[in-house]
């Protein structure tokens, strides 16, 4: 099984930006972690982050030729502006699950629409970096289990 772990802008700031919203844990020490527990269940999952929407449009696209599985996407600020990103999950059919680090229904009004999840199988907030784990392993599920755990 290969998965793709998907971060957006800001995201490489980590540990750095608003430690009382996204915790103290590095995107360095994300990557680690996501390596570990890929390890541990015996998957594959590359992790990638760009500040670009287009980078992520490309990488979204480029998911459907390296036969990627399953993909779990934190757009970051781009969840609540970008039609392009929905696009790209809707034309390439591969189930994704939303991510954000902090409980996003509990923050500003602007951040109460996402556009992503029009085309994502699970959101998962207020997790802090232990959600991206979650939408790992919900993943799994999901693809082992014929789909069916929506
Ligand atoms: C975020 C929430 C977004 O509103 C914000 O723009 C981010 C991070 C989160 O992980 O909680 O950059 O996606």
């Amino acid at each position: 099984m290969k998965l793709l772990i998907l971060n957006g802008p800001n995201l490489n700031m980590l540990g750095i930006r608003e430690p009382e919203h996204y915790g103290k844990t590095t995107y360095n020490d994300l990557v680690n972690l996501i390596d570990n527990h890929a390890n541990e269940k015996g998957i594959s999952c590359e992790t990638y982050q760009t500040n670009s929407e287009g980078g992520l449009v490309d990488k979204i696209q480029q998911a459907y030729f390296d036969k990627v599985d399953g993909i779990v996407i934190n757009p970051g600020a781009y969840t609540h502006t970008s039609i392009a990103i929905l696009d790209a999950v809707k034309s390439v059919q591969i189930p994704c699950v939303e991510v954000h680090i902090s409980k996003v229904e509990e923050r500003e009004e602007f951040r109460q629409t996402s556009y992503i999840r029009l085309a994502c199988v699970k959101t998962i907030t207020g997790q802090g970096v232990n959600g991206y784990l979650q939408a790992i392993d919900f993943l799994i599920n999901y693809l082992n289990n014929g789909r069916s755990e929506a």
